[in-house]
């Protein structure tokens, strides 16, 4: 068995075209939300919204994408609708992490958007322990504020990832990412 650093060490995405189905039960589903809630938070102003979207709001999600680009620019080419309409359902699941943020005197939105970036986090990290592969997108859909409406996001929302998970197809690289070396990243201060 190995610990939870070793895992967290050896934790990599998979990139939605490598996810299949099947995708995780609702059970498991249930599980991760439980692990989700249990992050770190300020305030108990609990500002995550996890939104789960599955084949038919894949495809509702697709159409929104599409017409959020078409909004922008009508005349995108074919390629570049065809990228959009996949996007949501590349995966057998999708989940929004969005975070809701609201005035609060000691607690600013950044560690209310930070909260729900670590529930995010744990979100895939649950699912890569249960063997599962997932990755962690944004891109343009998730500051659009048409994009939030459809959702039922407010336009002061944040939509902080667009989680894909799934089963690890065949062709998903085994190969171990090389990660920085973290002394690059660390100091000790003295205040010397
Ligand atoms: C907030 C956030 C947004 C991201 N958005 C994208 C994205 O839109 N497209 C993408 O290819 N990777 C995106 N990534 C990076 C991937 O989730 C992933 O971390 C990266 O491909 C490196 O792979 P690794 O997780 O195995 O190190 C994002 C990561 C974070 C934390």
């Amino acid at each position: 068995m190995t610990t939870l650093v070793e895992r967290l060490q050896a934790r990599q995405s998979t990139s939605a075209k490598h996810l299949t189905a099947p995708g995780p039960t609702d059970d498991e589903l249930a599980e991760v939300f439980r692990a989700a809630v249990a992050v770190p938070e300020h305030g108990a102003i609990r500002p995550w919204r996890f939104l789960v979207v599955r084949e038919r709001g894949q495809q509702r999600l697709s159409e929104v994408f599409v017409d959020d680009l078409l909004a922008e620019e009508p005349d995108a080419g074919e390629a570049e609708i065809a990228k959009r309409r996949d996007g949501p359902r590349r995966a057998p699941l999708l989940i929004v992490v969005a975070a809701s943020p609201r005035a609060h005197p000691k607690v600013p939105e950044v560690e209310q958007v930070v909260t729900a970036g670590l529930a995010a986090f744990v979100i895939q990290s649950c699912f890569h322990d249960m063997g599962y592969g997932a990755v962690w997108v944004t891109g343009h859909p998730a500051y659009s504020d048409r994009v939030k409406a459809a959702l039922g996001l407010a336009p002061t929302d944040h939509i902080v990832g667009f989680i894909h998970v799934g089963t690890r197809g065949p062709e998903a690289p085994n190969r171990r990412k090389t990660r920085p070396e973290p002394d690059a990243f660390v100091s000790e201060w003295t205040g010397a």
